[in-house]
């Protein structure tokens, strides 16, 4: 985790990177997945930027998952958010503990992902949702990225869109992907 302690303070200014549009965006992929409690765990939500703006939008319980104890220190203990450390592959909660998990610009970090599916599809209850934005690893910016993150310690395993559809069906979660904007693409999928 090297490179997300020493990093951390730059998250902690720059992650709130979500506009209105966004964020509106983001609770309607969720909102058919959002029983009466609107439970939905961010995993590698970081300094829980997107969770604080979604937990006012959607009037969600949003927690935030991650490994990073420098990351999470940006999560006000005495509001709406709660802040837990641990990794996706390893999910520190019940089975069926949340209508959703979303994970935003960090399942290219997770070093085991099929074990992260398996947790998502373990603790997201069944007829919940998984919202997955990511970086379409095409085109030259995101070479340019995925090699600078390589040569900071990080380095991330991307899937393009048409691969990362693929690979959330072969690991038990069908649902489709869309370009959303920049190199940006969203994965949403049903729990059965
Ligand atoms: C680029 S940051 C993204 C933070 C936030 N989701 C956002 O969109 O701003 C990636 C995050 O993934 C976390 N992370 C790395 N490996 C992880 C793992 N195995 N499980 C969960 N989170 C992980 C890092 O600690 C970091 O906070």
């Amino acid at each position: 985790m090297g490179f997300f302690n020493w990093a951390a303070p730059a998250f902690g200014h720059f992650a709130d990177r979500w506009s209105p549009e966004s964020i509106e965006e983001i609770v309607g992929w969720l909102a058919p997945y959002l029983g009466e409690q609107k439970r939905i765990l961010d995993v590698g939500g970081g300094t829980g930027a997107l969770a604080r703006r979604l937990s006012q939008s959607a009037d969600a319980q949003v927690t935030v998952l991650d490994p990073t104890p420098e990351m999470l220190r940006y999560i006000p203990t005495d509001g709406p958010i709660k802040g837990v450390v641990g990794t996706a592959e390893a999910i520190p909660f019940p089975d069926d503990s949340f209508d959703a998990v979303i994970v935003t610009d960090a399942f290219h970090h997770f070093r085991d992902q099929p074990g992260a599916v398996r947790e998502f599809r373990r603790v997201v209850r069944k007829g919940g949702g998984v919202l997955v934005v990511e970086l379409d690893p095409t085109g030259l910016v995101m070479r340019s990225i995925a090699l600078g993150e390589k040569l900071l310690g990080e380095p991330g395993a991307f899937f393009t869109p048409d691969a990362m559809c693929e690979f959330m069906k072969t690991h038990g979660i069908a649902g489709n992907c869309a370009a959303i904007r920049g190199v940006s693409y969203r994965f949403v999928g049903t729990v059965r």
